[in-house]
């Protein structure tokens, strides 16, 4: 069964190079991303987890905790971290679930046969803390994955979390976003008091209200 956007994750118990985990228990109240990787001393993969490595600092600000996996031992998990910080100069600063037996790549659909009967595809599962599957995507075995839209989106799902508003595209935090069609004006008045330019009546765009008065430039008549 394919998991679907709104479902509970999955929980599992994993080994992974930090130590035995229940995936629930691990999360705790934390975002998540789950992510597989094909194979452990492969050049994309070891790039990715570089990079993954590397935006600990911008996880930690937004509550989300990393966790990579794919059906490699533990043993060629922690020997692959040298090379990961020799080659990226990042340490490897989040678990690494070591699938040998695939129970979790087959619970969660890491495995595409028809792409690669053994190993898992480069799949991303964010995760909130009441465990609801917020974003999914799948990437082939030979494409990186951008890291960066990963926490772009997460940076949406967060916001429109707590407003009445949704991400216009490419979106990125602290620009202006849209007002959703269902509040209505008199309403938007009260919730958004900076204002609002009207390109069509459901198409209303306003400051992130995450921002302070000092960090807006907006022209509700521009
Ligand atoms: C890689 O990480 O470079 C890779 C892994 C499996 C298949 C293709 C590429």
């Amino acid at each position: 069964m394919t998991l679907q956007l709104g479902d509970t994750a999955p929980e599992f118990s994993a080994v992974t190079n930090t130590g035995a985990i229940n995936f629930h228990e691990w999360a705790g109240s934390d975002w998540v991303i789950l992510f597989s990787h094909p194979k452990d001393f492969t050049p994309v993969c070891t790039t990715e987890l570089g990079y993954v490595a590397r935006l600990k600092p911008e996880f930690d600000k937004r509550g989300v905790k990393a966790i990579g996996l794919s059906v490699d031992s533990l043993d060629s998990h922690e020997k692959w971290a040298d090379d990961i910080r020799e080659t990226q100069g990042y340490e490897l600063n989040f678990p690494l679930i070591a699938d040998q037996d695939r129970k979790v790549a087959r619970l969660y659909g890491m495995i595409h046969p028809q792409h690669d009967e053994l190993y898992t595809v480069r799949t991303v599962f964010v995760i909130d803390p009441r465990k609801k599957i917020r974003l999914t995507f799948t990437y082939p075995q030979t494409a990186g994955r951008n890291f960066d839209e990963v926490l772009r989106v997460i940076d949406s799902l967060q916001l429109t979390d707590s407003y009445s508003v949704s991400t216009p595209v490419n979106w990125n935090a602290g620009q202006d976003v849209i007002i959703v069609p269902s509040v209505s004006d008199a309403d938007a008045a009260r919730r958004f008091p900076r204002g609002w330019r009207e390109a069509k009546s459901y198409l209303r765009l306003t400051p992130d209200p995450r921002l302070s008065s000092s960090e807006i430039d907006f022209d509700a008549t521009g």
